[in-house]
């Protein structure tokens, strides 16, 4: 199995623990928690999921993610980027892969079909490249296609897309694997499913068969059951974050998966009236203890929560004083017994700094916290308790 060779290949816990040692901030990815959304996700649609591992999977890191979804009986995930389908195979992991990224050049073609992955079309063109490029290596490649059933952003117009998976389905290397959509998250999403549901009946009326519909994201699975059909897309939730406010009051519990930290880079007393980070932006109120992190906003620790983030520090919360910066946060320590080299928790997993939490104070979405966690923050993951895998920034 791809995936137990992966973890494998790993470093031993004791050589993980042993780096981190070594690492000024970094985050931690709990995989149980990410086991428990899914099966949240599962127990509510009742049908297959397709993980949504956009954005180096929501921050995570897409391979040991994949690796860890795939030991969970998932058996296909969704990508944005080819450089996110080049991540998994190259972590040796041969799971369904779907892409959304378009592609250009024939190299792209070539990998694409070389490496199994199902390619989302909805061009003739495209579709017409696909089948060549499989022609010319010998093999079948698979396709999604993209519908617009309203959103107005991206693939065929429902009542154009019978026409085109019609031709589509005639090229000869080609398979059509399933039809997605996106909901527009509004009073709108009933009548999207209605002409997503058209589309396969009267494909099917055509005699051609339409093996998976999909119309769900998170949203949908928390808001709208009738979206479920025969596979589901979530993506924020499976990482513990709920996709907007209300579906809080649904009565479904998720765990939040990653954690930020960083070690204590310098830790001084300063006196009344002292100026500290650009600007001057906080001026000591009274002598104080503070301490500064090698850790900014270049890590993900949002800019927006200069002067009203907290964080974690040995099981005391204390504030962010002065001005978030690009690799450097000043703490109050002052009632802490913090010292150079202690690790403080920026993102806990839960309590007043958890990742809900300090998106508020940033007045902030989770999905933008996910977008700004920086690739170049190692990351270390966790099963039961132990440290199972690590991924290294490569520059
Ligand atoms: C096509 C598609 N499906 C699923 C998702 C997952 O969405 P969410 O993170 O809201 O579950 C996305 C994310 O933007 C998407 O683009």
């Amino acid at each position: 199995m791809s995936f137990s060779r992966y973890f494998q290949s790993q470093p031993s816990p004791e050589e993980i623990l042993q780096r981190v040692q070594g690492y000024s901030s970094w985050i931690e990815v709990n995989l149980d928690n990410i086991g428990y959304n899914l099966e949240q996700a599962k127990n509510i649609s009742g049908v297959e999921i397709i993980p949504c591992l956009k954005k180096n999977a929501y921050a995570h890191g897409i391979a040991p993610v994949t690796a860890y979804l795939m030991s969970k009986g998932v058996k296909r995930v969704l990508v944005a980027k080819l450089w996110e389908a080049r991540a998994i195979r190259k972590a040796g992991l041969d799971c369904g892969i779907i892409n959304m990224d378009p592609v250009y050049t024939d190299d792209q073609y070539k990998w694409i079909v070389e490496n199994h992955i199902s390619q989302v079309s909805y061009h003739r063109e495209s579709a017409e490249k696909l089948s060549n490029t499989a022609s010319e290596l010998e093999t079948d490649v698979s396709v999604w296609v993209k519908v617009d059933t309203g959103l107005g952003r991206v693939g065929v117009r429902w009542n154009e897309a019978v026409e085109l998976i019609e031709y589509m389905a005639q090229l000869p290397y080609l398979r059509i694997e399933g039809l997605f959509s996106t909901l527009l998250e509004d009073d709108m999403d009933f009548t999207q499913i209605k002409r997503l549901k058209e589309v396969k009946n009267e494909l099917t009326a055509r005699g051609i068969q339409v093996p998976t519909l999909s119309i769900a994201s998170s949203h949908g699975i928390f808001l709208r059951p009738e979206s479920s059909l025969d596979a589901v897309r979530p993506g924020v939730m499976l990482f513990g974050w709920y996709p907007m406010p209300e579906a809080r009051t649904k009565g479904v519990e998720l765990r939040q998966a990653l954690a930020l930290k960083g070690r204590l880079e310098h830790v001084k007393w300063v006196d009344k009236g002292t100026p500290l980070t650009y600007g001057g932006a906080f001026v000591a109120p009274k002598r104080m203890k503070v301490g500064t992190m090698h850790m900014g906003y270049s890590d993900g620790y949002l800019r927006q929560l200069s002067k009203k983030g907290i964080v974690n520090v040995n099981g005391k919360i204390c504030p962010i004083i002065g001005g978030v910066s690009i690799n450097h946060l000043i703490i109050d320590l002052s009632d802490t017994d913090a010292e150079t080299g202690d690790t403080v928790d920026a993102i806990s997993l839960t309590g007043a700094n958890d990742a809900h939490s300090l998106c508020e104070i940033a007045g902030v979405e989770p999905y933008q916290l996910a977008v700004w966690m920086s690739p170049i923050t190692p990351r270390v993951y966790y099963l039961d308790g132990k440290p199972v895998a690590l991924l290294e920034p490569e520059l």
